[in-house]
């Protein structure tokens, strides 16, 4: 198949279309590089286009069977909403556009941050409740995506939990915890916790979304589903998994935390993604993280 990888530089994006080219598609790589580098996509093969996805002229391309839709501002403490909105919104009104003409189908990237602050486990019939630019504008995809129910062939928003894996350092400060840490501690230090770590999250391996992207794909109906493990795991327990693959022995530095409210839990509710697209978790976090190690050390 012709496939679009929107974002296709980035991390998920990066990890996506070198998996489905390795399964023999014609994949094509669309991403400003605002916060990614080619580098994530040594050994691809296929076409890379330089372009913003609010404005490129994407008939060029030609025909495309499915739109994996990465591209956006990722970086959740950006507070400006102008370019928030005209990034991830605007720009996915754009390939929603080109998609109807074009008869493909889109798989796009939604997120967890629709939850914002409610109790755990997140259930997609939940009331949403985005407490940040960012979050908004992915509630305001999945409400667009809406109106094009019918003129795409197929329509699919996965909300993702905390994605870490390999090709993720570009993002910098915006990387995994699972990221921040280890590099704290592969330089020595005891990695920096809110007091006591016991805090716990829905972190999820790249290789487990781009599973869900490509099981989403053969799904029979439009949808959105929550692509987590369903297994949260505390940060104390990250630790101690970085400390076995990094062969350290560091003790958390507890500091107190000071936002005035933070979440202490966030948990896919796994059903929908399992009856939808048939997706669950293969990686457990112990697994995840010494896959990363395994793979770049988790440099
Ligand atoms: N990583 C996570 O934990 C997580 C969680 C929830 C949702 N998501 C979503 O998953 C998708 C991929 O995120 P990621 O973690 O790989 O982040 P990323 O920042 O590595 O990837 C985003 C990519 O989009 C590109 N991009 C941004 N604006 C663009 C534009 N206007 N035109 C073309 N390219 C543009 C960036 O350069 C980057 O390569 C995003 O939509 C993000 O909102 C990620």
């Amino acid at each position: 198949m012709r496939i679009l990888v929107t974002g296709g530089a980035g991390f998920i994006g990066s990890n996506l279309a070198l998996t489905l080219e390795k399964k023999g598609h014609d994949v094509i790589v669309i991403d400003d590089f605002r916060s990614s580098k080619f580098e994530n996509l040594k050994g691809f093969q296929g076409d890379v286009i330089c372009g913003d996805i609010s404005e490129q002229d994407l008939f060029s391309l030609g025909h495309v069977d499915v739109i994996f839709h990465q591209a956006a501002i990722t970086d959740t403490l950006v507070t400006d909403e102008h370019e928030m909105m005209k990034i991830n919104v605007d720009g996915f009104k754009h390939i929603l556009s080109f998609a109807e003409k074009n008869t493909s189908k889109v798989i796009y990237a939604s997120s967890a941050g629709v939850y914002g602050n409610n109790p755990a486990p997140h259930k997609e019939s939940d009331m949403v409740n985005p407490l940040n630019a960012y979050a908004r504008s992915k509630r305001e995809m999945e409400v667009i995506a809406q109106n094009f129910r019918g003129s795409i062939p197929l329509l699919i928003g996965l909300r993702y939990f905390n994605v870490y894996g390999p090709r993720e350092r570009y993002k910098k400060h915006a990387a995994s915890m699972i990221y921040q840490l280890a590099q704290q501690m592969k330089a020595g230090k005891r990695p920096r916790i809110f007091t006591f770590g016991d805090q716990q999250r829905d972190f999820i391996y790249v290789k487990d979304v781009v599973e869900a992207n490509l099981l989403a794909m053969n799904a029979k109906e439009n949808c959105i589903v929550n692509v987590g493990t369903g297994k949260p795991e505390s940060f104390n327990t990250m630790i101690h998994l970085l400390n076995n693959v990094l062969g350290t022995s560091l003790e958390p530095d507890y500091f107190d935390n000071p936002y005035d409210f933070y979440q202490n839990l966030t948990c896919a509710d796994i059903t929908l993604a399992k009856e939808k697209i048939g997706f669950s978790a293969r990686y457990s976090l112990a697994e995840g993280i010494t896959d990363y190690f395994r793979e770049d050390q988790i440099t």
